[in-house]
């Protein structure tokens, strides 16, 4: 067991990463600054002198490998994942580190999945992508809904925001991402359909009933990598996407004393086999601030060994979904999970 070993963070100039840090401190972990740039890193540094940081460039596989020598755990925060999660992951799996990271692309999980599962068996590490806000949550609210079931005739999640404030990294994110996004149907991964279907989704509290727009994000390739589900359908709430389109809208800002935004999330999941219907759902406060407790906890648990086996996989299939949730809910001040194993209120429009 590597429990001491350090976690470099790459992308730690980041706003995400930031939060990363903290929280990585906060568990008596070790990071490693890590990120492209000495100058944004050295900013970094100076509120954390003790720390150590190493500048580390993708276009070197050699160099890049070297860069990460003597660390336990890769997280790559460092978005467009486009560009980031392929190479730093095979470099992770060559200086035989377990990887993760935060990405909401859906191309991205696909290219990891494929490339590197059977090296990363080869290396006994774990390789998991989109354990974060997107991506990740849904996939452990879907897997712990399932409870030990191996599937689904149908899943749909719904994501609502009180606002977005997006970071500079969402948006060069959002332009870089323009392949078709996928859905699953009649069991197999299928394109968004074009113009994508427009709803309305009763929330939990505190969103309430809100018009939605089919929105796919990384859950729909994590959640087909390990179970087997007839139909999945993710939407997003229209009011938090129109923010985002919009030029207009600030980043975020701190509104509380661990520097989280006033932003509230629901994380909405309905789980349907044959007529019993299962609902899950996680609320909370800022999208970008609750992916390091979720990453974090990732790699504590790949750390002292609380996963299942290696390879590319899922965070459902690497880690214990409920568990997991059940840990976010006892440490992360305002986020709560429900579940509801017989209601049917969920009604969706035209
Ligand atoms: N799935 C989720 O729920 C979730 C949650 C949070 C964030 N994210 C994603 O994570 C990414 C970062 O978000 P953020 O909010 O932290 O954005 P941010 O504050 O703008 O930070 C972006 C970070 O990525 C680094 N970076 C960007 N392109 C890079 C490249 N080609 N090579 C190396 N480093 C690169 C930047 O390094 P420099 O300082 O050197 O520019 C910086 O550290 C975005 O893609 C975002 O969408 C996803």
């Amino acid at each position: 067991m590597n429990a001491h070993r350090p976690v470099l963070v790459f992308g730690a100039t980041g706003h995400t990463g930031r939060f990363i840090i903290d929280e990585l401190l906060r568990r008596g972990l070790e990071p490693v600054l890590a990120g492209r740039s000495a100058e944004r890193l050295a900013a970094v540094a100076a509120e954390h002198p003790a720390l150590e940081r190493r500048v580390i460039a993708l276009d070197d596989p050699d160099l890049l490998r070297e860069g990460l020598a003597g660390v336990g755990v890769v997280i790559n925060c460092a978005g467009p994942f486009l560009d980031t999660a392929l190479p730093l992951a095979r470099a992770a799996v060559e200086a035989g580190a377990h990887y993760l990271d935060v990405t909401a692309e859906q191309p991205a999980v696909q290219a990891v999945y494929r490339e590197l599962d059977a090296p990363a068996r080869a290396a006994g590490v774990a390789v998991v992508p989109a354990m974060a806000f997107y991506g990740g949550l849904a996939d452990l609210l879907v897997t712990s809904a399932l409870d030990g079931d191996s599937g689904a005739d149908e899943v749909e999640v719904a994501i609502g925001l009180d606002r977005w404030w997006p970071t500079a990294g969402t948006r060069v994110t959002g332009d870089r991402n323009t392949a078709t996004r996928l859905v699953i149907r009649d069991g197999a991964l299928a394109p968004l359909a074009d113009p994508p279907a427009t709803a309305s989704w009763s929330y939990p509290a505190p969103l309430g009933d809100q018009p939605v727009v089919e929105l796919p994000f990384s859950e729909v390739i994590t959640i087909y990598r390990h179970l087997d589900v007839g139909e999945l359908r993710s939407f997003l709430n229209t009011a938090s996407l129109e923010d985002l389109r919009s030029s207009a809208t600030p980043p975020p800002s701190a509104a509380d004393e661990h520097g989280r935004s006033a932003q509230q999330f629901v994380v909405d999941v309905r789980v349907r086999r044959g007529a019993d219907t299962r609902r899950i759902s996680a609320a909370g406060q800022d999208i970008y601030a609750v992916s390091a407790p979720i990453i974090v906890e990732g790699a504590v648990r790949l750390l002292d060994g609380r996963h299942s086996g290696s390879g590319a996989v899922a965070p459902g299939e690497a880690f214990d979904a409920a568990d997991v949730l059940a840990t976010l809910q006892r440490d992360v001040e305002g986020f709560t999970v429900r579940r509801d194993r017989s209601s049917t209120s969920v009604g969706r429009g035209a």
